[in-house]
């Protein structure tokens, strides 16, 4: 009806004839996967993040970028399109193509949505990252929600003058013919794209060299390792000009990670910067996440199985598992509790390391995940207590509670026989 009413991430709104989104499309709001803890796109955003912050600092020793990662993704049809000069009848603006909860709002289909409002507010280096909806088909690696990093640097004149002092051609830099703000000519394929016609080719040269080799190929030699082949290929956004993807070559193909560009002029005048140039790009965390864990599905970032989950962690951001398939079969998880010995406690007489080899030998590969859930030291006697949780589960097929009860007996007595415990 039309009076229908929608409530989306604490706000209300009256649904219309745009209105296309679903109740399944709105339980992904605040999912928030990219900041769940040990999440491989979590670890993603981390490595991201730590490289922003440690490639660029300013004179204090402060990180220059912001890092914004929990933007509401609900926007208007002004930041997500008409802010960044997408035509009136871009192709990206369908209702066959986008999640719209009424004429007016939509769910980001991109990050860079958020660019206008925060360099308006004052800022010239950040990070957005978040999850963006698109409506597309699913399959191993598409998804209707995904996440991205975008980022935007805009440099003035005079501190591009600082950086590289000398050659006076920065004089003419701001020279050219200034785009009227009021009229935005669409970025087309019949305009110059090398340059914007306000830019000198030599200001452009210099922002696209730093984008290029500091910024992004340094980020892609971080997360890929120093030997990583890449090339740029020519590309349009109606924000940027001129503009580029960066393909990486990964298992015989080229592979699209990211898409940047000088950003169009029009952006700054409108958010009221002027003297600066400024470069924006684009990053799928999914993508990145991926090829650099080997998963081989874009579905398993939403899975909540334990088998999936555990198999990543945040203590060594640098050191990234390739993933491991997970079994089909469902999981049966039991607890294991017993006392140490007398004197003897957690790592200093009795090593968690030692009881998983006994489990696996025990058990082979019936067993998925050993974790240590529960330390205790009795506060009278001082004996030490643990309780290990084992999940057990099988490749090939569905395991009966009766064998995993006596394997998990076997693995009960064998501790007795080698640790000496105690089953609690
Ligand atoms: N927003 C673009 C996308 O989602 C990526 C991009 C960002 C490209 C910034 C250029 C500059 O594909």
């Amino acid at each position: 009806s039309p009076s229908s009413q929608l409530e989306v991430s604490g706000s209300t709104y009256a649904t219309d004839g745009w209105t296309n989104v679903t109740p399944k499309i709105l339980s992904y709001l605040g999912a928030n996967k990219h900041l769940q803890t040990d999440h491989p796109l979590s670890i993603i955003r981390q490595r991201i993040v730590n490289y922003f912050y440690g490639a660029y600092r300013n004179q204090r020793g402060n990180p220059l970028f912001s890092v914004y990662d929990q933007m509401n993704p609900v926007v208007t049809v002004q930041q997500n399109f008409d802010n960044l000069l997408i035509p009136a009848d871009h192709v990206s603006r369908q209702k066959s193509d986008c999640y719209y909860i009424n004429q007016q709002h939509l769910l980001r289909a991109h990050t860079t949505a958020h660019q206008v409002e925060l360099i308006s507010g004052g800022l010239d280096n950040f990070l957005v990252v978040g999850e963006v909806y698109r409506r597309e088909e699913i399959d191993s690696t598409h998804y209707p929600v995904f996440h991205q990093a975008a980022a935007v640097g805009v440099v003035t004149k005079d501190e591009l003058l600082e950086r590289n002092p000398g050659p006076e051609f920065f004089e003419e830099m701001w020279s050219g013919t200034l785009p009227d703000p009021k009229v935005i000519l669409p970025s087309s394929k019949f305009m110059d794209q090398t340059k914007q016609p306000c830019h000198t080719l030599e200001a452009v040269k210099l922002m696209e060299h730093e984008m290029k080799h500091h910024v992004l190929v340094g980020l892609t030699k971080d997360l890929f390792g120093p030997r990583i082949k890449y090339r740029w290929v020519d590309t349009y956004f109606p924000f940027t000009q001129p503009s580029w993807e960066l393909e990486i070559y990964f298992k015989d193909n080229w592979l699209e990670v990211l898409g940047c560009g000088i950003m169009r002029h029009e952006i700054l005048q409108r958010s009221g910067v002027h003297q600066s140039i400024g470069y924006a790009f684009g990053v799928g965390l999914e993508r990145l996440a991926m090829v650099l864990f080997d998963v081989p599905d874009i579905r398993l970032f939403w899975s909540n199985d334990s088998g999936f989950l555990s198999q990543f962690s945040e203590k060594d951001l640098h050191n990234l598992p390739k993933y491991k398939p997970i079994s089909h079969y469902p999981q049966c998880t039991n607890d294991l509790s017993f006392w140490l010995p007398q004197d003897i406690e957690v790592d200093a007489g009795f090593s968690p390391n030692d009881f998983y080899d006994l489990v696996r030998s025990v058990a082979g590969d019936m067993v998925e995940q050993i974790s240590l859930v529960d330390k205790f030291k009795h506060p009278k006697t001082g004996r030490s207590s643990v309780c290990f949780r084992i999940v057990y589960r099988h490749m090939e097929r569905t395991l009966t509670q009766a064998e995993v009860n006596e394997i998990h007996k076997q693995i009960a007595s064998a501790s007795v026989d080698s640790f000496n415990v105690q089953i609690r």
